[in-house]
């Protein structure tokens, strides 16, 4: 049995993200895994990094000493054995939850030591899962960049970036033409691509995390 934590930086209940990861945490809590969910945007209020450096204090090292709403989730990450991620990609990156989440949680680890980078003795794997309009391969050096971050500082980390997702349930509902989209290929992407997508990205968690 693992304990793997999950994080949707994501707002919106039922759709892609949320849909993605709520499928790793079902298959995964199937095999027995202990499965703790959290969604940034309903988390008690929490900021990003506040560079008070308490975490560079040898007392508190590696820990981020803030007491907010993402406390919860930083001190479950301490004790997991996996870690995944979730986030819808806003203006080419992630959500501003996610980056404030990501702030904190690697901060604490980098020492600013050229010897020794990290002082992070518990190496986990993490699964970063983006969603985003934009189709693959766009965005691909941005998530290299989080990759190489995650990896350094948390554990070997694995991509998954769902791509060309639906944005709305009705495109043809909109006050005015969303003429950026065809209505017809996202539609079509959902009810077959996207049923896709879900299989490979819970196969994938289960193969890192199972
Ligand atoms: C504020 C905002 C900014 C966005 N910026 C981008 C973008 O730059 N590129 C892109 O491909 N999609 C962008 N999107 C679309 C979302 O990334 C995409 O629809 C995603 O799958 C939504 O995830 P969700 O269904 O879990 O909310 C944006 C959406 C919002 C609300």
């Amino acid at each position: 049995m693992k304990k793997i934590v999950i994080v949707n930086a994501g707002p919106r209940k039922g759709f892609n993200t949320d849909t993605l990861l709520r499928d790793a945490e079902e298959a995964l809590k199937e095999e027995g895994n202990e499965v703790r969910y959290f969604d940034l945007y309903r988390l008690e209020a929490y900021t990003g990094c506040v560079s008070c450096f308490g975490c560079k204090k040898e007392k508190f090292k590696g820990t981020c000493i803030k007491k907010d709403g993402l406390a919860p989730v930083l001190e479950a990450i301490q004790e997991a054995d996996g870690l995944i991620v979730g986030s819808p990609n806003y203006f080419s990156d992630l959500t501003a939850a996610f980056r404030a989440f990501y702030e904190r949680l690697l901060f604490p680890y980098l020492t600013y030591n050229a010897e020794h980078p990290s002082c992070n003795e518990r190496s986990i794997p993490v699964l970063l899962l983006m969603t985003s309009n934009a189709p693959k391969g766009m965005y691909a050096s941005r998530l290299e960049e989080y990759r190489n971050a995650f990896s350094r500082f948390v554990g070997p980390t694995t991509l998954y970036h769902c791509d060309d997702t639906m944005q709305l349930r009705d495109y043809s509902k909109t006050d005015w033409p969303w003429t950026y989209f065809d209505p017809e290929h996202k539609k079509l992407r959902h009810e077959e691509v996207f049923p896709k997508q879900r299989e490979e990205f819970k196969a994938l968690s289960k193969k890192i995390f199972g």
